[in-house]
C-alpha cells in the first residue's frame, strides 16, 4: 500500500500497536505476540514501524540493538535467532534493520562483508552459505548488504548482472536460478539487485510488466506467483514492488528503494547515510 501511495487507507494505530507488542524480553521481535524472536520478523516489525513513523515507540530500543548485534558470529556471519541457523538472509536483515535505526556501528561491518564475499560462487552469484548454490533471493540479500556496507566495489557487477539477466524466460517472467519456472517474487529479488547495480535495462521490461500483470487475479485484485494460481500477500507485494522498479505504477517519483525494500520518502526521512553511498 505504501509503494502504491495508499498507506493512509490502512488502520495505522492497530498495526503499530500489534507490531510493538511482538517485541520480546530478549529485545527481538517474533512473528506474533509471545512467539520467539527472529531476525526475519525483527526486520519486518522495524520496517512496519518506520513506515508509520513509529520507530521511536519501540519499548526496549537498547535491548533490540544488543539482541541484533549479539547474533553476529566471529566469522562475520549472522544467525537468525538463538538456535543458530546461519544464512545470508540474516546478514541482510540485521544490516537493513540497524541501518534504518541508525545503529550500524553496533556490528562488525568489515567481517560481515568478508563473510558475504565467502558466499560468492564461480558464476558470480551468492548462496545461503559458502559453497551453496547461487539463488536470486540470496543475491538480493548479499547485494543489499554490500550496498549498505558501501562495499559494492568488492563484486564484478557486469558478471553478476549477466547471471541475473539470464533469469528472464520467454514468458517475460523471471526465475530464481537456472532450470526453474518463472515466479512473480523474482521480479523483486532479481530486479532489485539489478537496480542497485544500474542494470535494469539488461532485461526486457515490457515483457516482465506483461508477465506480472498476467498473474493478477481479475476477481480479487491480488497477484499470484504464476498466471492462474491463487494470489497471496507475499506475491502481491513483490509484483507491485517489481512494477514500481519498472516505472509502471502511476507514482513515478515514488520508486521503491531497491536496497531497503521501502518507499523512498521513508529512507529520506530517516536520513540514512548508507542509502547515499555512506555520505551523510
Ligand atoms: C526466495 O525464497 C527468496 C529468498 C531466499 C530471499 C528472502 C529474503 C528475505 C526474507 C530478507 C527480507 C526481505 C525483504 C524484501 C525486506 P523461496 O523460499 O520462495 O525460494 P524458492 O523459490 O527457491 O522456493
Ligand atoms: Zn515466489
Amino acid at each position: 500500500m505504501a509503494v502504491m501511495n495508499r498507506l493512509s487507507e490502512m488502520p495505522r494505530d492497530p498495526i503499530v500497536s500489534f507490531a510493538l507488542s511482538c517485541q520480546n524480553e530478549d529485545g527481538g521481535f517474533g512473528g506474533n505476540i509471545a512467539l520467539d524472536s527472529h531476525l526475519l520478523y525483527t526486520l519486518s516489525a522495524v520496517q512496519v514501524l518506520c513506515l508509520f513513523q513509529a520507530e521511536d515507540q519501540i519499548v526496549d530500543k537498547e535491548g533490540l540493538f544488543n539482541w541484533v548485534a549479539a547474533l553476529q558470529r566471529e566469522d562475520g556471519s549472522f544467525q537468525g535467532d538463538k538456535w543458530g541457523e546461519i544464512d545470508t538472509r540474516f546478514t541482510y536483515c540485521a544490516m537493513n534493520c540497524l541501518a534504518l535505526l541508525g545503529q550500524l556501528h553496533r556490528i562488525n561491518i568489515p567481517a560481515a562483508v568478508n563473510y558475504i564475499m565467502s558466499c560468492q560462487n564461480w558464476d558470480a552469484g551468492f548462496g545461503v552459505s559458502p559453497g551453496a548454490e547461487s539463488h536470486a533471493g540470496q543475491i538480493f540479500c548479499c547485494v543489499g548488504a554490500l550496498r549498505i556496507a558501501n562495499a559494492m566495489d568488492r563484486i564484478d557487477q557486469d558478471r553478476l548482472g549477466f547471471w541475473l539477466a539470464q533469469r528472464q524466460l520467454p514468458s517475460g517472467g523471471l526465475n530464481g536460478r537456472p532450470e526453474k519456472k518463472a515466479d512473480v517474487c523474482y521480479s523483486w529479488w532479481v530486479l532489485s539487485a539489478m537496480s542497485v547495480m544500474g542494470r535494469v535495462s539488461w532485461i526486457d521490461s515490457a515483457a516482465l510488466i506483461r508477465y506480472i500483470l498476467s498473474c493478477q487475479d481479475v476477481d480479487d485484485g491480488g497477484i499470484a506467483d504464476k498466471p492462474g494460481n491463487w494470489p497471496d500477500v507475499y506475491h502481491t507485494f513483490f509484483g507491485v514492488a517489481g512494477l514500481s522498479l519498472l516505472g509502471y505504477l502511476d507514482v513515478p517519483l515514488n520508486k521503491i528503494n531497491p536496497v531497503f525494500a521501502m518507499p523512498p520518502e521513508v529512507i529520506r526521512r530517516l536520513k540514512i547515510p548508507e542509502a547515499n553511498g555512506g555520505e551523510p
